[in-house]
């Protein structure tokens, strides 16, 4: 079948949003245990989105692969997103760390672009899990990405997703430029207020 037809089809979608339910409610469940836990509130906000056939079909053209099912199946990990923003680091990992624990997920692959970096200055923690949806009496397994990252790190994608598609423009040159400075900056002050946050709860 042709990819945009593919992509288009109820049963397909349903899926995908059963998967989306599935993880965002995990998360949820994970924000309660570990906000009780520490005693302040630790994922601040989710989203999540289903990859548009336009992006699909870009990335697999990016990655000179066909614009196929197969290939957006083997090669878009992707297609089901979900992203939690926390304020600290190490709510990050712990999270990763209790979705990992979940006994009936999958863990495929995990992107750690906090300790490794991306060149552009993206950081982010990246998990790829399978999750098996019930449907149609049958169960299938989802493949979803999580991304989890802080307030300041998804301020810093917001800005560089923005500038992605001026890339050729001039001032949007230099403005990637400084970009990428400030997402030292940002590692820094994560780090710092990390420690600060530390000091506090040991007062
Ligand atoms: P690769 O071929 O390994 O790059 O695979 P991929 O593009 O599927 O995975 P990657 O982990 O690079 O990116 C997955 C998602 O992370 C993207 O769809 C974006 O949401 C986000 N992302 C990755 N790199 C960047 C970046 O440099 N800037 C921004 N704003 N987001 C990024
Ligand atoms: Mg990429």
């Amino acid at each position: 079948m042709d990819l945009k037809d593919f992509l288009r089809q109820e049963d397909f979608i349903v899926k995908c949003q059963w998967g989306i339910s599935l993880m965002n409610a995990r998360l949820q469940m994970i924000n309660a245990e570990l906000s009780m836990r520490c005693g302040r509130k630790v994922i601040h906000s989710y989203s999540s989105r289903i990859k548009s056939y336009d992006s699909i079909a870009a990335k697999l053209r990016k990655k000179g692969l066909p614009e196929t099912v197969r290939s957006m199946e083997e090669h878009v990990s992707d297609v089901v997103g979900v992203r939690a923003v926390c304020t600290y680091t190490d709510d990050l990992y712990r999270i990763g760390e209790m979705l990992c624990a979940q006994r009936d997920m999958r863990l495929l692959k995990k992107k750690d672009y906090i300790r490794n970096p991306k060149k552009s200055g993206y950081r982010s923690l990246h998990l790829i899990f399978q999750v098996p949806v019930s449907f149609q009496e049958e169960v299938r397994w989802i493949r979803i990405e999580v991304q989890l990252r802080t307030g300041a790190m998804d301020y810093w994608a917001g800005l560089d997703y923005q500038l992605q598609y001026k890339k050729e423009n001039r001032e949007a040159k230099n403005i990637s430029r400084e970009l990428k400075e400030y997402a030292n900056a940002i590692e820094q002050i994560d780090s710092k207020v990390l420690e600060l946050r530390k000091r506090i709860e040991a007062i």
